[in-house]
């Protein structure tokens, strides 16, 4: 619908200026800006480092409470500060043609041992993130999990499959897509959230009981020390590389014009604790010492996405298998 002819050259503009907003910001174009919350984090500082390398302007903010600023160049444009602070994150907004959102309490069992501090930033700076976006309608590219499906045992489990949180954390990431659907169709900010599954890579800090299992493992392996396996090590995950995640993150950007979406990033493939013990002793060409403890509280026992949706709307599949990634990663010794 065009705006009517009687309308002053002002009202025009402005009318085009509200109709059009989202498809003028589709941030595809050439040198676009994007501001990334949680951009010194593992997944954070890796998009970075491919919108930098594609020639565009990057700002981010970053309370570096479990992101590191080594893990970005020292020119980029950096505020150490948390996505609470509304006046900052609304000024950055507004240079910004889309927004990634990725700032979180990112491991499960940290949430399940700081509920209200975690949700503070889990579901709160959320709000924070698509209240600054409302202003001038910036799209906003957020990670949500698959920890939002929680037991369900219809796997792959497909974006519509019921939803049982059993975690703080899965409860304020499910949060966060109810919310950003009201950002999308309450005040027309274009969103897309990525249920991400299990992510791995460089940069990944294996240094804290909170990292992940794959970057605790290979730190272990490589000083000698036995693993830790919590449960049986028949829980399975959908592990998903890194740079997959990117490829993920850039063509969610590509897509977000107007509606809000919600979709799995993930390979579709499901290994148990063991067989990744397994394969990295393959990988490593060691025998390597395993303990079992008790499985953690709120930890799910299996999970694997479907890849269909991801495929249809962004055009999405994942490349690297997982002995792919991790002998990738083992040989550069980066984790
Ligand atoms: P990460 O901990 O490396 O990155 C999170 C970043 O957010 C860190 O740099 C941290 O300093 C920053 N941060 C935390 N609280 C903040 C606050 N209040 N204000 C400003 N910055 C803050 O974790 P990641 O693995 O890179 O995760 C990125 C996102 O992806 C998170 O939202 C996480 O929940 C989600 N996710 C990760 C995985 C995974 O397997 N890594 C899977 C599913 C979803
Ligand atoms: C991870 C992410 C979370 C994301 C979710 C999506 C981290 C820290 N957490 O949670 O942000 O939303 O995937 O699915 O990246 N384990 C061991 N030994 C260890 C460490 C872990 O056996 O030393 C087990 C855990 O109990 C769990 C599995 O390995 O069963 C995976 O744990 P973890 O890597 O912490 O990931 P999730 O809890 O799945």
């Amino acid at each position: 619908m065009y705006p009517n002819t009687l309308l002053s050259q002002t009202e025009i503009n402005l009318w085009y200026n509200y109709n059009n907003r989202s498809l003028k910001r589709i941030p595809h174009l050439n040198m676009a800006t994007y501001l990334i919350t949680g951009g010194a984090g593992f997944i954070g500082s890796h998009l970075a480092e491919r919108l930098l390398k594609d020639n565009h302007e990057v700002i981010i903010i970053d309370n570096l409470s479990t992101g590191k600023r080594e893990n970005l160049p020292s020119n980029i444009k950096f505020y150490q500060e948390d996505i609470c602070h509304q006046s900052l994150v609304r000024t950055l907004m507004r240079k910004a043609d889309a927004c990634f959102h990725l700032a979180a309490v990112a491991s499960v069992q940290k949430c399940q041992d700081q509920w209200l501090t975690s949700h503070q930033t889990n579901l709160t700076g959320t709000i924070s993130i698509l209240n600054a976006a409302k202003e001038n309608h910036t799209p906003v590219i957020y990670a949500s999990s698959s920890a939002v499906y929680g037991d369900n045992t219809q796997l792959p489990l497909n974006e519509l499959a019921d939803k049982i949180p059993l975690s703080a954390y899965a409860a304020d990431k499910l949060a966060c897509e109810l919310h950003a659907n009201v950002a999308s169709q309450a005040f027309n900010v274009p969103t897309i959230g990525l249920r991400f599954f299990n992510v791995y890579g460089t940069r990944q800090d294996p240094n804290s009981p909170y990292s992940g299992v794959i970057p605790i493992f290979l730190k272990n392996i490589t000083n000698n020390q036995p693993i830790t396996i919590f449960g049986d090590g028949q829980q399975s995950r959908d592990f998903i590389f890194i740079d997959d995640v990117i490829d993920g993150l850039l063509a969610a950007a590509k897509h977000c014009n107007c509606q809000s979406h919600v979709l799995n990033l993930c390979t579709g493939k499901q290994s148990t604790l063991i067989e990744l013990y397994q394969m990295l002793e393959k990988i490593t060409q060691n025998k390597i010492e395993c303990r079992f403890k008790p499985a953690r509280q709120g930890d799910i026992l299996h999970s694997c996405g479907n890849t269909k949706k991801a495929k249809q709307i962004l055009n999405f599949e994942a490349k690297v298998s997982l002995y792919h990634g991790l002998k990738q990663l083992y040989n550069l010794h980066q984790f």
